[in-house]
């Protein structure tokens, strides 16, 4: 099976926000994703609303083709969110407020008790739930422990490394994580910081079946149109 595109279009509805108005419309940016090749749309609906907003949630489910992803914070505000709009996957990740993004993983290893109650709930809904963590296999361990469907792992550390030529080390751990997911029967997907060009050597790595990209698909969109910025990236990852 081919491996999938999940493009982020939580910075579109950021560029939105900033006059509080209503372009760019993320629906449209679904939709024109979707036209390039994406093969799932994803978005987070953080606890102070920077960027998607409730309504967002409800206009995609109506119109998005492939799957909707939602990212969220495991909180009984978000859960209660989750189970009515029944997106296709959710994708439990920290949150804070005062962080410009997603920092790390999600310390499953520290909070089974309240992730087991919350995956539970999000799968009696019928979603399919991953948990976004740094590649240790402990996480690993934990996120199966506590019954989720899939991991994403954490790319950050690795795309950081990139840009410096050092990422072996890094890459490495994404492997083992994949391995050893994969090994227990989990759904393995990655995620954050991934670009044109470190996605390379991540490609390689055959248990990883999904990626989310936003930050870089909407910056090179700015020069390139979001639909060229979106097919570049459909097109490596389809001929993985
Ligand atoms: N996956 C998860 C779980 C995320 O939280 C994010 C950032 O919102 C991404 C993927 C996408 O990261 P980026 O915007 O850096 O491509």
């Amino acid at each position: 099976m081919g491996k999938r595109l999940g493009v982020n279009i939580d910075h579109v509805a950021t560029l939105r926000q900033a006059r509080r108005g209503r372009e760019p419309e993320p629906a449209a940016a679904a939709a024109v994703a979707e036209l390039a090749g994406a093969d799932g749309i994803t978005v987070h609906l953080r606890e102070d609303r920077r960027h998607i907003q409730d309504r967002d949630l409800e206009v995609l489910k109506a119109i998005v083709a492939t799957r909707v992803n939602l990212e969220m914070a495991a909180t009984e505000e978000m859960t209660r969110i989750a189970c009515g709009l029944r997106p296709h996957s959710a994708t439990l990740v920290p949150e804070k407020r005062e962080e410009i993004t997603t920092e790390g993983g999600l310390d499953v290893l520290g909070r089974r008790e309240s992730l087991l109650r919350t995956v539970a709930r999000l799968k009696e809904a019928g979603i399919l739930v991953s948990l976004f963590i740094d590649p240790e296999l402990a996480q690993v361990r934990a996120a199966r422990q506590v019954g989720a469907d899939a991991i994403e792992i954490h790319t950050g550390s690795y795309c950081e490394a990139f840009r410096s030529g050092k990422y072996l080390a890094e890459l490495d751990k994404i492997r083992a994580a994949a391995t050893y997911a994969s090994s227990l029967k989990m759904h393995v997907f990655a995620g954050h910081g991934l670009d044109v060009r470190n996605i390379v050597p991540v490609l390689a790595i055959g248990e990883i079946e999904e990626f989310n990209i936003g930050h870089s698909i909407v910056a090179r969109a700015v020069f390139l149109g979001f639909a060229a910025a979106v097919k570049e990236l459909a097109d490596l990852i389809h001929g993985a």
